[in-house]
């Protein structure tokens, strides 16, 4: 199958869907500069294996060193925008009855482009709590009101445990509304778009399986085979700030037409 005919099956897939999920993971942030969850880290972080870091055995043995690691994800995703893949899904949204994104990231890019409907996996990197979760000062924790440094782990005004960021560490359930809704919409929607996500964490991992196995058509972007290529129908091979807008400019212009020929 060239491109041209992958695009097609994509396109013809989009244009009669009633219900499109998105189940995004860290490849769609990667043009806006953020780094990749397994992706080799540069810098100061180059000898830390982030699986390591991302667990409350980790955060409870050394609250400093995770929260340093997470200041520093914090600052980039501080200094980041929506690339072209973010603002194709915005107008793909536009394109089709109903668009809801199941992602895995934290990064809070999807809502800064302007996607409305974004159900947050692993929660945000942009909201802060208790880790004693005790609920004696406003949640989430607002940062600016409290004096803190990159370096040492905050500790809560109300119960002296120490700050952490709202996501989703290794070995945690996930948030039970969002796990419910994205389950709900994986088994009914119609088309399943899985973009810049290795596929290997679960249960987000098992949202393609099941708009699969229910019968949806599963269409992958990623520069590189994953766990999720066995199972897609069609494999968009490239950046998702390149191969969504092409998906969105094809869909605009070939949605309800006769297929793409080749040039
Ligand atoms: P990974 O880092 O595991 O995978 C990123 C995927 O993005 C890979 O398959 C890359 O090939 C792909 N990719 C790289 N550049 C891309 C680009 N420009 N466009 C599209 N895709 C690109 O990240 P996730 O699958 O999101 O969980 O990881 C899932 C979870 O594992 C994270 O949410 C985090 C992590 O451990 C927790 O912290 C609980």
């Amino acid at each position: 199958m060239s491109w041209k005919d992958d695009l097609n099956k994509a396109v013809e897939a989009l244009s009669r869907a009633r219900l499109v999920a998105v189940s995004s993971g860290a490849g769609v942030s990667k043009e806006s500069g953020i780094p990749t969850f397994r992706e080799a880290q540069t810098g100061l972080w180059a000898r830390y294996d982030p699986e390591q870091l991302a667990t409350p055995a980790a955060f409870e043995r050394d609250p400093d060193l995770v929260w340093s690691w997470y200041m520093y994800r914090y600052s980039l995703v501080r200094q980041s925008q929506p690339n072209s893949g973010h603002h194709a899904l915005v107008e793909l949204e536009k394109l089709v009855p109903t668009l809801v994104i199941l992602t895995q990231n934290v990064d809070g890019l999807h809502r800064a482009a302007g996607s409305t409907d974004v159900v947050d996996l692993h929660g945000s990197l942009r909201r802060f709590k208790c880790s004693a979760n005790c609920r004696g000062f406003p949640t989430p924790i607002d940062l600016s009101t409290i004096s803190y440094s990159q370096e040492q782990a905050p500790h809560c005004p109300h119960c002296s445990a120490p700050i952490c960021p709202d996501v989703v560490w290794f070995g945690e359930p996930l948030p039970a509304d969002a796990l419910a809704r994205a389950f709900d919409v994986a088994s009914k929607c119609d088309v399943m778009l899985v973009v810049g996500t290795s596929g290997v964490v679960q249960p987000a991992a098992s949202l393609s399986y099941e708009a699969r196995r229910a019968g949806s058509t599963v269409i992958e972007v990623n520069p590189v085979a994953s766990q999720v290529t066995q199972l897609a129908h069609v494999f968009l091979q490239g950046p998702s700030g390149q191969v969504l807008p092409q998906v969105v400019d094809w869909l605009k212009a070939h949605g309800n037409s006769s297929p793409i020929t080749e040039v």
